[in-house]
């Protein structure tokens, strides 16, 4: 089994929504779908397909207009938030303390969060992969409580590039191995960044790869239904 996340961002609507739970709910697969939508498709019928949202409150409740809080999410009965997206940290500014806040209350509130983190260009460019890594794992990751940690090398999100099969399994066993050393090895990690049909199932293959995050190929069912049976 693995985990097969969409992330919608700020795209689709209702009727899309609709379609392309209704294609995935007639696969057979073994693998979990999580479906991450907008805010406003968060009601949508799930039809056995398990909802996130893409971004939560850095607060619990108060004054600040326009959040949603984790416990709100909660109460709407999704499972899943993502936290820490690159999209949010280049464009809403979100630090490494903002990321940490998010992810505890998500936990407090019974939310799994789906923590994205990944090297940019520079630190590719200037070998610092592992390093950053190491890093940001050190900072961001919680104690205890259930999360996925998604490793999103941001040069690849939306670009069609992606690293190769051999610098997958480097970062991935790189985490695995952190993970393993605090006791939290049981928390899965995905890879996310312009998967497609063409790199999917050879992604999904590497060692310590329990899943992919996908966002441009999981807006449609042409592109997302033939994703989740290439995964076996
Ligand atoms: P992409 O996006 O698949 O379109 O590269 C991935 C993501 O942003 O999570």
């Amino acid at each position: 089994m693995k985990f097969i996340v969409g992330n919608w961002k700020a795209n689709g609507n209702k009727n899309q929504a609709g379609l392309l739970i209704n294609a995935i709910s007639k696969l057979n697969t073994n693998n979990k779908i999580i479906l991450c939508l907008p805010f406003t498709l968060l009601n949508v019928k799930t039809n056995g397909v398990y909802i996130g949202a893409q971004d939560v409150s850095a607060f619990s409740n108060g004054a600040y207009t326009g959040d949603i809080s984790a416990q709100m999410l909660s109460e709407s009965g999704i499972n899943y938030v993502i936290i820490g997206h690159s999209e949010r940290r280049i464009y809403h500014k979100e630090t490494i303390d903002i990321i940490k806040k998010k992810i505890s209350l998500a936990i407090e509130s019974g939310l799994t969060p789906i923590i994205c983190m990944g090297e940019n260009a520079k630190d590719k460019k200037e070998g610092k992969t592992d390093q950053k890594i190491i890093s940001e794992l050190n900072q961001i990751l919680p104690n205890n409580g259930n999360f996925i940690i998604a490793y999103e090398p941001q040069w690849a999100i939306g670009t069609g590039l992606t690293p190769t099969i051999s610098e997958i399994k480097s970062a991935h066993t790189t985490i695995h191995n952190l993970l393993k050393s605090k006791g939290l090895s049981k928390n899965p990690i995905i890879y996310g960044g312009s998967v497609s049909i063409d790199n999917a199932a050879k992604i999904a293959k590497v060692r310590y790869i329990d899943g992919l995050l996908i966002g441009k190929a999981s807006l449609k069912k042409e592109t997302f239904v033939p994703i989740i049976e290439s995964i076996r």
